[in-house]
């Protein structure tokens, strides 16, 4: 079946729905396509806040937020990106309020703000309260809110809807393709403009907080066709996984108080990071909770984790600011928050590296900044380059409202003056090809097997500390399970709901960026953020104060560079 719009939205999560909504204010007609539901969309497991320097709790401004995004970034960060960020997210945020979205409130009425990892007055002096927050379920409000303002605008949405390829001619976007779930149809659609916006692949990972659509679908589709990658050897482990199975408890958790301990009791943190302690950047403390178990100081009978304590506050404050995660940790663990610490480790949790995009969201195909003609992205499957080596909380969400309009608003602009393209008579035969091969494959590996090495493999050669020996088996397992994947076997061979095809084609994305991972972590000879080399502990800026652009051509993974944009915060040595 085949259909045009003027924009075509890829994702239905934050990005994706503030890029649409936006570029329907523009006057365009404006279609989202969606692997789910819009309002199941990741986005919802968003949980402390969105950051933005309200200053609705004490003094804040916004040249504090860029700076301790920078900071925060290891000096990766553009800080071209970082200011027009920590600028619009304050109007960003309040035009949430003003579409309705139930923030937490003070009792003078303003919005509720908390403390969080890396976010600091006076340039580091202190913790500041910062993140906006909706108790602890800011995403699924954020989610709800843009949905019901899609809904309002008569946006079409095509749900359920996996997107197979985008069709790019000549650094041109000309449309897409996309496989209906329920029918197993091949849906061609003709669009002026394109916006990418379909998140990250955690599900790369054993442990994770990442849901199990997060399968990179749209990374690897570009990737398969020659078109760089930025930044990938920067993923982000988020400190307090649930542990043993990644499930996210809020860094909002410590922002409130709590206090990370290890087998003795001890607030471990404080060696760690004597100012700002257990609120210290993501990569920081998720490193110091490894070294505290591989130094024996890890609880339970295997030493294997550390907790997260919150029996000092109010039961109240838990009940009321924490509801989500106290009930994770009383389904998942059997414990209750009020009464005991809660087992805790890094869980894999978000990419800073993707597609590269300019600071309005347009794709860049290479290190000289070309542009792919009517093509955006925004939100984690992007890399404007805002959370540079390592994201701070809340951050997310914030680039999310700020960067997906910013898309939204560009694409638009650049679909009223674009005509539609034609296609091809063939335009889906590519994934047609590739669909029915997987389909009617017999062979003899499992696609769950092989997704649970896949998934093992990066957990043990791809985590918080990486060493050479490390990444090259990673590099050598990743390219062993992309020739075992040529030999799947798919049972179901039908047309409506083919839920086991959908896996093995995510399996393939997933391995793809999984390649583009463990190859720039080979690459990057030094420790920035949350890429720790043991065997290159420092940060070289000599070296390696640049962008690594990772890329295929001819069967081959090769490196592209481009400068780190500078500005007034000069790299400085990174202690907290
Ligand atoms: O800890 C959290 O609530 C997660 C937020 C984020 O990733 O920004």
């Amino acid at each position: 079946m085949a259909h045009q719009h003027d924009v075509i939205v890829i994702g239905a999560g934050g990005s994706g729905l503030t890029a649409a909504l936006y570029a329907a204010k523009q006057g365009v007609d404006v279609a989202v396509i969606s692997k789910l539901y819009p309002t199941r969309s990741h986005t919802g497991a968003a949980q402390g806040g969105i950051g933005a320097a309200l200053g609705n709790v004490e003094e804040d401004h916004w040249e504090w937020h860029m700076f301790d995004t920078i900071k925060g970034g290891d000096y990766l960060t553009d800080q071209d990106a970082a200011e027009i960020f920590a600028k619009e997210v304050i109007e960003a945020v309040l035009e949430l309020e003003h579409m309705g979205l139930p923030f937490d409130r003070l009792p003078n009425g303003r919005i509720a703000q908390r403390r969080f990892g890396g976010h600091t007055k006076e340039y580091g002096k202190a913790a500041v309260h910062r993140a906006a927050h909706a108790a602890d379920r800011t995403g699924h409000m954020i989610l709800q809110t843009l949905y019901q303002q899609c809904v309002k605008h008569n946006l079409t949405f095509y749900n359920e809807f996996h997107v197979t390829d985008v069709i790019i001619e000549d650094n041109v976007a000309k449309g897409v393709v996309a496989y209906e779930l329920a029918t197993g149809e091949l849906h061609t659609f003709q669009a002026k403009a394109i916006v990418i916006a379909s998140g990250g692949y955690g599900r790369a990972w054993k442990v994770t907080s990442n849901a199990f659509t997060l399968t990179g679908d749209l990374q690897a589709i570009l990737y398969r066709k020659g078109l760089p990658l930025e930044d990938m050897e920067f993923y982000q482990f988020h400190p307090t996984g649930l542990f043993p199975l990644g499930i996210l408890l809020t860094e909002g958790a410590r922002g409130e108080g709590g206090i990370l301990r290890n087998d003795s009791g001890e607030r471990f943190m404080e060696r760690y990071a004597p100012t700002i302690k257990d609120l210290a950047p993501r990569d920081m403390v998720a490193r110091a909770m490894y070294l505290e178990v591989r130094e024996g100081r890890g609880v339970g009978p295997r030493k294997d984790h550390v907790l997260l304590d919150l029996t000092h506050l109010p039961a109240e404050t838990i009940h009321k600011k924490l509801p989500d995660i106290s009930e994770f940790a009383w389904i998942y663990q059997g414990v209750d928050p009020t009464k005991q610490p809660v087992p805790v480790m890094p869980t894999a949790h978000y990419a800073m590296g993707g597609i590269p995009t300019t600071l309005s969201g347009e794709v860049i195909a290479d290190d000289k900044n070309t542009l792919i003609a009517g093509l955006y992205a925004a939100g984690e499957v992007a890399c404007v380059s805002l959370h540079g080596a390592n994201r701070l909380g809340t951050n997310s969400l914030g680039d999310l409202v700020v960067f997906g309009r910013r898309a939204g608003t560009a694409a638009a602009k650049f679909a009223k003056s674009a005509e539609l393209h034609d296609l091809s008579p063939d335009a889906s035969g590519e994934s047609r090809e590739r669909l029915e091969r997987v389909r009617n494959s017999s062979g003899k590996e499992s696609v769950a097997a092989l997704r649970a090495e896949l998934q093992q493999a990066m957990q043990d050669y791809a985590s918080v500390f990486r060493t050479e020996e490390l990444l090259a088996k990673g590099v050598e397992a990743v390219a062993e399970l992309q020739e075992r994947y040529k030999n799947i076997g798919v049972q179901d061979k039908g047309e409506r709901y083919n839920t086991e095809l959908v896996e093995a084609m995510e399996l393939g994305y997933l391995l793809e960026v999984s390649e583009a991972t463990v190859h720039s972590c080979l690459n990057r000879k030094e420790s920035r953020g949350a890429h720790a080399r043991e065997d290159y502990p420092e940060r070289d800026d000599k070296n390696w104060l640049k962008h690594s652009l990772v890329y295929r051509k001819n069967g081959k993974v090769d490196f592209m560079y481009k400068p780190v944009v500078l500005g007034k915060f000069e790299p400085k040595a990174r202690t907290y």
